[in-house]
């Protein structure tokens, strides 16, 4: 992953945010938009949590074209009280931070190129309004991630941010949900990408097991291919529960007493739902 900017762009404002300006769109970034939001719709209801198609539907983001952040804001905020608003790319942790904790998400405005359809480095309109929008629409996982901004800010002060980016990537980002009997997609990082929100539910190659705080804050992430292990949550009001109720501070502590644990590693204590085979990773190294 690209490290963010450490110094403002001259166009950005004091937070860091830049006008959408929607208007500079082309006709080729709107068709761009219409092609990544076709394909994930045709694969996504089987696999996706509901709240995600809920919140997909409540903001009709199945019109055609790159969205309008002006026109979505005010359909966010007469549900949740969130807003979305563009940015020049990645943001310093603090400025990521305090807008989420006023409930602004912050979402790049280009739009990847036909040649960088299944992979780019910083995260585009696609990823961010498609991918994290829909469930801010939900009143539990909306309070979550102010949460979590709230969480952010304490963490900078006490060093722990390192810890703490772990959480939002093991959920917001790859998180996988119980629904009934079977397992849903409710990380953006997956249902904005074809290739994982297949296998992040259908490969035998990775873990996953129960979503345990603790255990999850201890384990390193891939940030060059798809997750060797997915924490699977019961319910976003059992993990804005278990978050909330966390006194950080002392966990934070703790961990620093125990290990590291790698990306495939499986402990005794976890729930699993999935021992994975960790062939496809094996088959990346050539090992
Ligand atoms: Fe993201």
């Amino acid at each position: 992953m690209a490290q963010p900017a450490t110094e403002r762009p001259a166009q950005a404002a004091e937070d860091w945010t830049i006008p959408q300006d929607w208007e500079a769109y082309t006709p080729q970034d709107h068709a761009m938009w219409d092609r990544l939001f076709a394909r994930q719709a045709a694969m996504l209801p089987e696999r996706a949590v509901k709240e995600f198609m809920d919140g997909l539907d409540v903001l009709r983001l199945s019109k055609s074209g790159i969205p309008d952040f002006a026109e979505l804001s005010d359909r966010l905020m007469k549900l949740t009280g969130w807003q979305v608003v563009a940015v020049p790319g990645l943001v310093p942790d603090r400025i990521f931070f305090e807008h989420l904790a006023n409930r602004r998400f912050v979402a790049g405005r280009f739009i990847r190129t036909p040649e960088q359809l299944d992979y780019l480095q910083e995260p585009d309109v696609f990823h961010d309004v498609f991918g994290h929008v829909p469930l801010l629409a939900h009143p539990a996982f909306a309070d979550y991630m102010q949460a979590y901004g709230e969480g952010g800010l304490r963490a900078d002060g006490l060093g722990a941010i390192d810890r703490l980016a772990r959480l939002y990537w093991y959920t917001v980002e790859f998180g996988l949900i119980r629904q009934g009997q079977d397992l849903k997609l409710y990380g953006a990082g997956i249902l904005s990408s074809y290739g994982e929100s297949v296998f992040a539910l259908d490969d035998p190659s990775p873990n996953r097991i129960g979503f345990n705080l603790k255990r999850l804050m201890r384990t390193h992430y891939r940030i060059d291919d798809y997750q060797q292990t997915y924490f699977v949550i019961d319910s976003f009001d059992d993990l804005l529960r278990q978050t909330v109720e966390m006194d950080f501070a002392p966990l934070y502590e703790e961990l620093q007493r125990e290990s590291d644990l790698g990306t495939a590693e499986i402990i005794p204590q976890d729930i699993i739902f999935n021992r994975g085979t960790q062939a496809y990773a094996r088959s990346k190294t050539g090992a």
